[in-house]
């Protein structure tokens, strides 16, 4: 298999479905494993959701892996209120049963021998909240040279979705969100501003539920259980995808250098991405309320919504399997 390789860590979630069915699809990308963390749904609904959705785009070759079930400090707060009771807006017992068994080692671990082995450095595409990629950043430290660079979804520059400045898998686990921004690795962030940019109609969630290929039928089937059930869209998002296509696709995204912590104790404000956008000489300075935040990551500041919605599309109803 040829192509960029890469590893999704997803919570999945309708449109972490959507990612896995791109990130599958797509011969721009070689899907080396998927490692899985508690977030829109509890882990074990996560990875049978990951299985089965990667049986569907003919990739039950792709190792999947249990992580962490728990965040590191903050309760869980479900949102099967958005994807549905079974994370996959009740189409999980509609799918086939998976062929593959999960992987017999914890996703950390599993992460970890990846990296050690892969013979050429690994894109991460974390989806959900960053527990097991801060946990492995952490407990195995070794494993960072195999990382090429970060490209999650999370955080947000204005509005949040979780709370008013809060964006839900930063939110969810702002501990493991803050080791993950100050690593000092190349971390990309697709972040809630961008995230619903990249929409499709019901019209053209339809024409994809008819399509011959199973990838594009399930996309079209996940797209139209969010426009039923979300009484005030008339188009909906590719979600995680977008991280997953601006990987493929880096010149579809834009970006800012900014440095950005994540804030850990406001009562209004934790789990807020915080970029300092103050001219550079302003940034690096000392005040007497706080040291300069220090590192800098790449944060989404604009996005080609049509570049995106073609790739998405081109991939899950290519019938051909990527080589
Ligand atoms: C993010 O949270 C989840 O609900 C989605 O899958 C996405 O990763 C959006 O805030
Ligand atoms: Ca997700």
């Amino acid at each position: 298999m040829t192509g960029i390789p890469v590893v999704l860590d997803v919570d999945t979630g309708v449109d972490d479905s959507l990612a896995l069915l791109l990130a599958a699809r797509s011969p721009a990308l070689n899907l080396l494993g998927a490692t899985c963390v508690t977030g829109n749904v509890a882990v074990d609904k996560v990875v049978d959701n990951t299985l089965k959705v990667l049986a569907v785009a003919g990739r039950g070759d792709v190792p999947v892996a249990i992580g962490r079930d728990q965040p590191l400090l903050e309760k869980v707060v479900s949102a099967a209120y958005v994807h549905g009771e079974d994370g996959l807006g009740g189409l999980n017992a509609s799918l086939p049963a998976p062929a593959r068994d999960p992987e017999p080692v914890h996703a950390v671990d599993f992460l970890a021998n990846l990296l050690a082995t892969a013979s050429e450095p690994v894109t991460l595409i974390p989806l959900g909240p960053l527990t097991n990629i801060a946990v492995l950043l952490r407990e195995r430290p070794e494993a960072v040279a195999g990382i090429h660079r970060i490209v999650l979804m999370g955080g947000a520059v204005g509005s949040g979705n979780a709370s008013a400045v809060a964006e839900f898998n930063i939110r969810q686990d702002p501990e493991a969100a803050e080791i993950v921004l100050t690593s000092g690795l190349d971390v990309t962030l697709y972040t809630w501003d961008v995230f619903t940019q990249v929409t499709f109609s019901a019209t053209e969630a339809a024409g994809m539920m008819g399509s011959d290929s199973p990838s594009a039928q399930l996309a079209g089937r996940l797209m139209d259980f969010m426009l039923r059930n979300h009484d005030d869209r008339t188009e909906t998002s590719i979600g995680d995808a977008g991280a997953v296509a601006s990987v493929i696709e880096p010149e579809g995204l834009e970006t800012r250098q900014w440095p950005m912590r994540v804030e850990l104790t406001g009562t209004w404000t934790r789990g807020m991405t915080v970029a300092d956008q103050r001219p550079g000489a302003w940034v690096h300075k000392e005040s007497a309320w706080q040291p300069p935040m220090g590192n800098l990551v790449s944060v989404s500041t604009a996005v080609d919504v049509e570049r995106f919605r073609t790739l998405f599309r081109q991939a899950v109803e290519n019938p051909a399997d990527p080589e």
